[in-house]
């Protein structure tokens, strides 16, 4: 099978019960994407295929051939970093950091579907514009746990970015 992963294309000759969260850990060694629960239930693994965030840890990556994947490496680097994980830096969004590139990605595919008018459970209006509340990033983001409860600066860290990207019309 085929996968683009950070921009760099792979061939990749795999069991099919291998799960996308282990082919990029145990076979691309990008172990940036962490393996909590591995279950579906913590977020630690979450990526972007084709631009949409998912648990990898709950999918084959057989069923991805030809997908293009974002992880946490592929946002940004040392030097460059993406404005979201600069802005987990500023604010503090961390204790041990296990939680914190499955909520680094989820926050930039989540503001996507937001700017998307994707509505959550918390969207008043399912027809028009998704105001991001602080209500309304905490539930979008309520798929990724964090065990130290970092909770409140990770909500000031999205909602800083959500607030720039606002502020220079572009997309986080
Ligand atoms: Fe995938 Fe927890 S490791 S959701
Ligand atoms: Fe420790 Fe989130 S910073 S689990």
């Amino acid at each position: 099978m085929q996968l683009t992963v950070n921009g760099t294309g792979h061939s990749l000759d795999i069991d099919p019960r291998t799960t996308l969260l282990d082919v990029l850990r145990d076979h691309l060694a990008l172990t940036g994407t962490k393996k909590g629960c591995d279950h579906g239930q913590c977020g630690a693994c979450t990526i972007l295929v084709n631009g949409r965030r998912i648990n990898s840890c709950l999918t084959l990556a057989v069923m991805h051939d030809g997908d293009e994947i974002t992880t946490i490496e592929g946002l940004g680097e040392p030097g460059n970093l993406h404005a979201m994980q600069e802005s987990f830096l500023h604010h503090d969004g961390y204790q041990c950091g296990y939680c914190t590139p499955g909520q680094i990605v989820s926050a930039v595919g989540m503001l996507g579907e937001a700017k998307d008018n994707w509505p959550s459970n918390v969207t008043a209006d399912l027809e028009g514009h998704a105001d991001l509340s602080d209500a309304e990033i905490s539930e979008r983001m309520s798929g990724n746990l964090c065990r130290c409860s970092a909770y409140p600066n990770i909500v000031d860290a999205i909602r800083t970015v959500k607030d720039k990207s606002l502020k220079d019309g572009t997309a986080a």
